[in-house]
């Protein structure tokens, strides 16, 4: 799929204000830092069309930007940030839930995380509460350009090995790098296939 257009469309905290136009919709999600926003704009090929940040807790709302006048993208708050205020924590966390129970149009969600890590509780929590609620989602391993061929190759087999107590099956998967471009085509056609059906 090519990019022809990429525009912000609006923030909310809460999904009922969201977009009603009717369009295919995919979600990013994952622990703050992982790289959203990065991955977004690696997609999109736009430096800062989602806002970015060294600092964990960048992204506050559910952000909603238009692509090809023909799907929307969606950059979520991350979750699992321990250094914000439990009430605040609490509130994301409501509408995050929300947001995903409530929006009818979310074709796929991408659940994204960091190449370098080892499962955490948080994330494989999330995906149960998305099966539970019959929510397709893909995986997507983050940061590839940090670690070298065969480590990154090792962490991403442990991860899968792992899944596996929980999952019948693996979703499907990305290994992307907002640095060097790094799953970029594999990304789009996957969406633009989706699209299409
Ligand atoms: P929150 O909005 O806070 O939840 O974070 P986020 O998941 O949107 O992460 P964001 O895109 O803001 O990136 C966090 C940090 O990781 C920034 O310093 C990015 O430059 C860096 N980063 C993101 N993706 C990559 C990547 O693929 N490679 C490298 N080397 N750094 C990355
Ligand atoms: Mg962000």
């Amino acid at each position: 799929m090519k990019i022809r257009s990429a525009d912000f469309v609006m923030s909310n905290s809460n999904v009922i204000n969201a977009p009603k136009e009717r369009l295919p919709e995919y979600a990013f999600i994952g622990r703050s830092n992982v790289g959203k926003s990065s991955l977004i704009n690696m997609l999109m090929e736009r430096k800062d069309l989602a806002k970015i940040s060294g600092k964990p807790g960048k992204t506050q709302l559910i952000n909603h930007f238009k692509i090809n006048e023909e799907w929307f993208l969606v950059d979520l708050p991350g979750y699992g940030y321990a250094q914000i205020s439990k009430k605040k924590r609490t509130i994301f966390q409501f509408f995050i839930e929300n947001y995903f129970k409530e929006r009818e149009q979310l074709v796929c969600t991408f659940v994204l995380i960091d190449s370098r890590h080892d499962p955490q509780k948080i994330d494989i929590e999330f995906m149960q509460f998305l099966g539970e609620n019959q929510i397709p989602f893909c995986l997507v391993f983050t940061k590839a350009d940090k670690l070298g061929s065969s480590k990154l190759n090792k962490q991403i087999t442990a991860y899968k090995k792992i899944l596996l107590d929980s999952w019948e099956t693996l979703p499907m998967t990305f290994l992307t790098s907002s640095s060097t471009g790094l799953g970029r085509k594999e990304f789009l056609d996957f969406i633009g296939s989706v699209n299409e059906d």
